[in-house]
């Protein structure tokens, strides 16, 4: 239907199940605004939408409507790796295009996607006379809400996302109150914003998530909070170099607003709104990219037991290496081999080395760290040649590790040399690492130019068939549909600050909060499995605030096509009951369930094996022990499964028995239901391995 009349300004589109409406119309002065009601109830009121730029007026009134289209979409893709094989991706399509009736006469379009589980809606600026760069100093939208949610957050900080969530009323959100807390490497909390996925619950169970899919040659969008008015408008991240917030030539299109709208928290896990509005594969054929379990070294230099750096000299400004190496570099020869023979023991196909390159003794403090990293030449105690058939000997892949040091110039240069070294080596994927302040100075690791960053060098990987697993990133939204080599991403705050922050590391909340949250924007590079969860030999003062059984149950509630086993070599060979779990999880996925759970607090997780249709069910509680009831259903008919339950001991309990683990076998098919008790901080995890 096309229509161009002023009798259809109040134009409006439902999704395919009717439960979700979106209207737009501009006012009488010409400003444009949607709002969004489910099930018949308002849940965005009147939200205008524009644009400020810094070299023109305003693009926010005198807009007039110029032709609507209402189309319908419905298709089925499949995911290379992920949570499931096939995608349905099923919406209604508003396309409103507007142009201005004073005399710049610019043109600029909305269009609205509403799915069944919420809407994206973006901004595409098409060619035009007289207009060809735009420089955008704010984009307006509003989400005028209805209601002080229960709400989810982390601080808008435009340098990482490495924050606990806090949870608190909409009216009480308050950004700010996070700068005296942080002593993050680099943090930059300019305003009372947030930064997304925001999620909400409202009285009745409506469950909202607000975020953005296809972020592209655009900066990243915080969400200023109206505390007052109960209202959020998109606040970009800036840059003190440029222009402006966003410098981009026309034609072009901004990343997808998106709210995914439920009634109940599990369906928001299932939700694929974010990877449906991005674009289909651009690179074909991943299949050298192949989803794995990996160990590293890596939990030892976090722990303190061996160090990054080699421990060369400075000399006349100059780094020597003097002979007086302080002998607990990690990335040696022998140390990585015991890796590489641990994991081809125990179903484990990758072993990451972090610390085997130059550089790491002016790593964090240092401000003159462009090029000071190097990603071709190795420590003299490591030998790539070596290691590297060896891996191979033993079935097993090295995981590449680029720390950047946000010393932006000094990688780029780098990055042909560096990914062809990997593809000499047979290197499939690796980790890149951006802590500190970005250089050049006055850019923000989610303003445009780091945008630009991330996604070149995930697009330049791709050229040597290597996959990126980037640590403080951008966010993710969904790219990994267009470019299935950008696998996993840290982008919160992860194990490692069990290890070393001084505010007694993560909660037993935090994952419970993770799960519906940052997980909603896709992979997550978490790190489960510590064994040793008080740290005995190296940290007495830090902990893991989970049980053990918990951090089995992560394997499966924390969804990555990369699952690293953290833990050391020795903490796992002395514990063989639990590692069974790790050894026989999967990582790849045909179907993924949600079983239950509420935001913040709890949530159970099955996913079934591509390949072998086995399946694994994992469940976590936040500080509150409770009773799960799991019905077996989803297994299939007439099927014999050998199970193995992984659950916490009638004493376990996160700070005062961690470790008190039961495994048992159990006997369940389709028709089982049972209830399983969590501890406080606890988990299950469940193995049904076809028979
Ligand atoms: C921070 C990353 O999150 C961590 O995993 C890594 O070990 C260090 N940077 C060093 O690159
Ligand atoms: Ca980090």
């Amino acid at each position: 239907m096309s229509c161009s009349t002023e009798v259809e300004l109040d134009m409006s589109v439902q999704s395919p199940n009717k439960n979700l409406t979106v209207g737009f119309n501009v006012s009488d002065n010409g400003e444009p605004y949607y709002m969004v009601k489910f099930k018949n109830k308002v849940i965005i009121d009147t939200s205008f939408v524009g644009f400020d730029f810094q070299n023109m007026s305003s693009l926010r009134s005198n807009l007039m409507l110029i032709e609507t289209n209402i189309s319908e979409f419905n298709e089925s893709w499949q995911m290379p790796w992920g949570e499931q094989i096939d995608v349905a991706n099923i919406y209604n399509e508003l396309n409103i295009k507007l142009q201005e009736t004073s005399e710049l006469k610019r043109k600029i379009n909305v269009v609205f996607r509403v799915y069944d589980d919420g809407i994206g809606f973006r901004y595409e600026f098409p060619e035009q006379d007289n207009w060809d760069e735009a420089l955008i100093a704010n984009e307006h939208t509003e989400f005028n809400l209805t209601e002080d949610y229960k709400t989810f957050w982390i601080p808008g900080d435009w340098d990482i996302y490495e924050h606990l969530y806090s949870t608190t009323k909409l009216s009480e959100i308050d950004a700010i109150s996070y700068i005296e807390r942080t002593n993050l490497a680099q943090s930059y909390i300019p305003e009372n914003a947030v930064n997304t996925p925001v999620t909400m619950v409202g009285a009745d169970g409506t469950h909202l998530s607000f975020h953005e899919a296809a972020l592209r040659d655009y900066s990243g969008m915080t969400l200023k909070v109206d505390t007052e008015n109960l209202n959020l408008k998109s606040q970009l991240v800036g840059s003190e170099n440029r222009q402006a917030k966003v410098v981009t030539k026309l034609p072009f299109n901004t990343p997808w607003r998106t709210i995914q709208i439920t009634d109940n928290a599990p369906a928001l896990i299932e939700s694929n709104l974010i990877v449906n509005l991005n674009e289909p594969n651009k690179l074909g054929d991943v299949s050298w990219f192949k989803p794995m379990k990996y160990t590293g070294v890596w939990w030892e230099m976090h722990l303190g037991k061996s160090s990054w750096d080699y421990g060369m000299e400075m000399i006349d400004g100059k780094w020597v290496d003097t002979g007086k190496a302080h002998g607990r570099h990690g990335a040696t020869t022998e140390n990585v081999k015991r890796f590489i023979d641990f994991s081809s023991q125990n179903n484990i196909k990758g072993v990451l080395v972090e610390g085997w390159n130059t550089g790491w003794e002016r790593w964090i403090g240092f401000e003159d760290r462009e090029g000071v990293f190097d990603f071709v030449t190795t420590y003299p105690d490591y030998d790539l040649d070596e290691v590297t058939s060896y891996a191979r000997e033993k079935g097993v892949e090295i995981i590449m590790h680029h720390e950047t040091s946000a010393a932006t110039e000094t990688y780029e240069k780098q990055q042909d040399t560096a990914y062809a070294l990997m593809q000499k080596y047979g290197m499939h994927s690796v980790k890149s690492g951006y802590v500190g302040r970005i250089l050049p100075k006055g850019e923000y690791h989610h303003g445009q130019y780091m945008v630009n960053q991330y996604n070149n060098a995930a697009i330049k990987a791709a050229n040597y068939e290597v996959a990126v697993n980037a640590h403080e990133p951008i966010k993710a939204t969904g790219l990994r549909r267009t470019y299935p080599n950008i696998i996993s991403r840290e982008g919160l705050r992860g194990q490692e600050f069990n290890a070393w922050s001084q505010d007694g590391g993560n909660p037993p909340e935090h994952l419970p909060i993770v799960a519906f949250t940052r997980m909603l924007a896709g992979p997550i590079d978490f790190t489960p499995g510590i064994f040793n969860i008080k740290f005995d030999e190296y940290k007495t003062e830090n902990q893991v605030n989970t049980t053990l059984a918990q951090q089995l149950a992560l394997y499966v509630v924390i969804y990555s096509p990369i699952q690293m086993a953290a833990d050391l070599v020795e903490h796992y060979e002395a514990n063989p009951e639990p590692l069974q779990f790790i050894r026989d999880v999967g990582v790849d996925w045909e179907t993924s369930k949600v079983l239950n759970g509420e935001v913040g607090d709890y949530v159970t997780i099955a996913r079934k094996e591509k390949g072998t249709g086995n399946w694994f069910v994992g469940g976590i509680t936040d500080e509150n022990a409770r009773t799960i009831s799991i019905s077996f259903d989803f297994l299939e008919a007439d099927q014999d499964y050998e199970v193995t339950v992984y659950r916490d001991g009638i004493n376990a309990h996160w700070n005062d028995n961690p470790l008190d683990i039961t495994i048992e076998k159990l006997e369940i098919d389709n028709s089982s239901t049972i209830n399983f008790n969590l501890a406080e901080g606890g988990g299950l995890a469940i193995s049904l391995i076809k028979k």
